[in-house]
């Protein structure tokens, strides 16, 4: 008899956090970094699915806005880069947050965070605390003074610890690309406007790393920088702001959980003449995923002022050097993966009982293909396993092969952590030489030859 599906959240905000990250620590996607040794806040390993998930989202951006694309070039920079480079960039100076202690329990907090909105300036917080409780210890109105704090992850490059040796671990990946700029021209003679891409890792030492995946410590970024002329800029800016909107429906971010934000002066970066971000509506509100901004010439100057260069683009047309401006569409690994898990995630009641799947894109889901023989017996896992073999082999399909339980709960399980087509092995191949491919959101089945396989799963 066909099962019989009735979706129970069609509501797709009605996905806790709470079910999100135990789903992802309960089949291998997420785990809290440390944990055997009590945790470390704002750190996370990525398990087998989540490893795996990560690399699919990461090659598909690249696919996108790299590898076709004839005039937008790769790039992968240190991570430790010439402390020049980031007194230059602003982010030794200016890359603070504003932090406040609690007088009773001593723990410290984003003041925005704390109020719920962003001040032009520090004493503007200060009646506001009054009326707020500490997250931790509950009093109320009772913070000390309100500080910046320096976002910049420090350490030391060499055998010694002096001020001379000090370094930070990069806070964007951008940094590499703009020092990188006149090389990159060089290398590829690249003509206006062409990008540079990168993906990469990026620190920020959060005051208060909450909210799963979304605000952490250590993350990895997809940047481009966009050069164009002056004049173009805001044509192409509005157009980036599209293509970004468009590629997070492509990789299966549900659009009705997406909304414009545009920073006010306050909120901007302090490189932006405009910055908007693509928000999700996340469990918890909705947020930044997408930040895309008008870095105008700010960097390629600084950085020409910083280092003593010339880092400018010679334009043939106009028979002069002019410094590029650049648009910058810049996302987080993991905010991405933490918005297509809550798009994904769907509880649906089957035959009387609860399903949960999670109904990721084809290609971003860890696993394309589960083989599943229904015994152990060695004549069912000599196919199976050659069918794994070829399926590895001439396709760049990722496969695990599962033989242990159930059939039914391995189902169950591929669903979990969104298998698109699960192959069956039973009795019957041995006679007719063909398998079952059940899809994961209809729950279909059909038969397949085995020498039809590969056709049978488009
Ligand atoms: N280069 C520009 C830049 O770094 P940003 O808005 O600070 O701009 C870009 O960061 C993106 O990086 C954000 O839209 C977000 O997706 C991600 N991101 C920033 N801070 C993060 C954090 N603490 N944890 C996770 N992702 C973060």
């Amino acid at each position: 008899m066909p099962d019989t599906i009735m979706v129970m959240s069609e509501e797709k905000n009605g996905v806790s956090l709470e079910t999100l990250v135990s789903l992802a620590k309960r089949r291998g996607f997420v785990f809290p970094a440390s944990e055997i040794y009590g945790g470390i806040s704002g750190f996370y390993d990525y398990g087998p699915y989540g490893v795996q998930m990560a690399r699919n989202l990461k090659s598909a951006w690249w696919d996108a806005f790299v590898r076709s694309v004839p005039n937008i070039y790769g790039l992968d920079s240190a991570i430790i880069q010439s402390t020049k480079l980031w007194e230059a960039s602003g982010h030794v100076g200016g890359f603070n947050d504003p932090m406040v202690e609690c007088n009773e329990c001593h723990s410290r907090h984003r003041v925005d965070h704390l109020v719920g909105k962003e001040m032009d300036n520090l004493v503007d917080y200060v009646p506001l605390l009054n009326d707020v409780e500490c997250t931790v210890c509950g009093k109320k109105g009772k913070f000390g003074e309100v500080k910046t704090f320096n976002m910049m992850f420090k350490t030391y490059v060499g055998a010694t610890d002096d001020n001379e040796s000090v370094s930070y671990l990069r806070p964007e990946t951008a940094g590499g690309i703009f020092a990188d700029f006149g090389q990159v021209l060089e290398t590829t003679r690249a003509k206006l406007p062409f990008g540079i891409a990168q993906i990469g890792k990026a620190f920020r030492n959060e005051i208060s790393p909450r909210e799963f995946l979304f605000r952490v410590r250590e993350f990895e970024q997809m940047e481009l920088e966009y050069f164009v002329s002056p004049e173009s800029a805001e044509k192409e800016f509005d157009q980036w702001k599209q293509i970004s909107w468009d590629w997070l429906k492509e990789v299966g971010i549900d659009e009705s959980n997406l909304q414009w934000h545009q920073h006010t002066q306050t909120e901007r970066a302090h490189y932006a003449a405009d910055s908007w971000d693509i928000n999700y509506e996340y469990p918890f509100g909705s947020k930044e995923l997408w930040g895309i901004a008008n870095r105008t010439d700010f960097d390629l100057k600084a950085h020409s002022k910083g280092s003593g260069g010339d880092i400018t683009y010679f334009d043939t047309e106009k028979n002069e050097h002019i410094v590029p401006y650049v648009i910058e569409p810049s996302i987080g690994v993991s905010r991405l993966m933490l918005a297509a898990l809550h798009s994904a995630y769907t509880e649906e009641e089957v035959n009387g009982e609860t399903r949960v799947v999670l109904k990721l894109k084809p290609g971003i889901a860890p696993v394309d293909v589960a083989i599943l023989p229904l015994s152990k017996k060695p004549e069912l896992s000599k196919i199976a396993h050659e069918i794994y073999v070829t399926l590895v082999g001439e396709t760049d399909l990722t496969v695990e092969y599962d033989e242990t339980q159930s059939i039914g709960k391995r189902y169950r399980r591929q669903d979990e952590i969104g298998t698109p087509k699960c192959i069956t092995v039973d009795f019957d191949t041995l006679e007719d030489k063909a398998v079952t491919i059940r899809d994961r959101d209809t729950m279909e089945q059909k038969r397949v030859k085995i020498n039809e396989l590969i056709a049978g799963l488009e």
